[in-house]
């Protein structure tokens, strides 16, 4: 897992470009397009996704979507690049 500062940066910067738009800049769950979705995107910046123990569970969300939501699979993000994220998500929450 990574987790050092520059995975972090690299987890931002993708999720800005892949993820913003639906689970605004901010992981928040305020996206630009969440209120045309149904079940919309929830904030990201909470338990379980910002808990260090969680991240498989993470990585694993991000590599396969979630059926019956909005949510794609990444299969396109390498498995650097989906810990990236996984590192990104994480630092929203305060409660690491
Ligand atoms: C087209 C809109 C859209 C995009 C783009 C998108 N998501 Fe999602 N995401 C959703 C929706 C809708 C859900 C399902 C509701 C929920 O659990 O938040 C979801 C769920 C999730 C979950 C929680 C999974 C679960 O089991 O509840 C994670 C983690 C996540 N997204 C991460 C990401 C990451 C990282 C990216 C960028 C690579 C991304 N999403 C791109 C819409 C999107």
């Amino acid at each position: 897992m990574l987790s050092s500062t520059a995975a972090r940066v690299a987890g931002a910067r993708l999720f800005a470009a892949h993820c913003a738009l639906c689970h605004g800049p901010g992981g928040g769950g305020n996206g630009e397009r969440q209120r045309f979705m149904v079940p919309a995107p929830a904030s990201l910046a909470v338990p379980p996704w910002t808990r260090r123990a969680q991240a498989g569970r993470t990585f694993l969300a991000i590599r396969r979507g979630v059926p019956g939501t909005a949510m794609a699979a990444w299969p396109t993000l390498s498995d650097r690049e989906t810990w990236e994220l996984v590192a990104f998500i994480e630092s929203l929450g305060s409660d690491r």
